[in-house]
């Protein structure tokens, strides 16, 4: 099912989100929620796309750096923790929660995370590049971090300013 994706302003976004619960592994509601995490996502032609963004507060997040291009690309994780990242990319950035808006934002280049799946089995997954940035940023979703928080506080007021104009033309919602 699709859902609303929920735009920046909306206090879910800057929700500190829970962890899954050992008893939700496996269970329908959970696979339903991923399904429809990865159908949203795709919709929209996105990369990433975290929990909170559609007012679900936790801990999972979906990725898929060829936008729905290929379905091997699919990654969801659950309960995720950075173990370890290195190097630096610099490179733009949106968010599906913040439409319209790209930056750049300086990133690790690399990252390992480990995760679990949707029944609960935990994975280790490395990525680099668009990867890497993807899982960065998504797992900032789950601690109620958004992307205009790596970017300069002139840049980010600037943002701010350009959305509240929309919203009051209300054309952000
Ligand atoms: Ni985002």
């Amino acid at each position: 099912m699709l859902r609303k994706i929920y735009l920046y302003g909306d206090p879910v976004l800057e929700t500190d989100c829970d962890p899954v619960t050992d008893e939700a592994f496996g269970t329908p509601e959970l696979i339903q929620l991923v399904e429809d995490m990865f159908e949203t996502m795709d919709d929209s032609q996105g990369v990433g796309l975290a929990a909170p963004q559609i007012g679900e507060t936790k801990r999972l997040f979906v990725v898929d750096v060829s936008a729905g291009e290929d379905r091997s690309q699919r990654r969801v994780l659950i309960n995720p923790e950075i173990v370890d990242t290195s190097g630096e990319q610099f490179g733009e950035e949106g968010c599906l929660s913040i439409p319209g808006f790209r930056e750049k934002v300086r990133r690790p280049f690399r990252v390992t995370a480990k995760a679990r799946d949707v029944e609960g089995n935990e994975h280790e997954l490395e990525g680099d590049n668009l990867l890497a940035r993807a899982i960065l940023h998504e797992n900032d979703h789950l601690n109620g971090v958004l992307f205009l928080q790596h970017l300069s506080a002139l840049k980010r007021s600037l943002i701010q300013r350009k959305i509240q104009k929309l919203r009051k033309k209300g054309e952000w919602d």
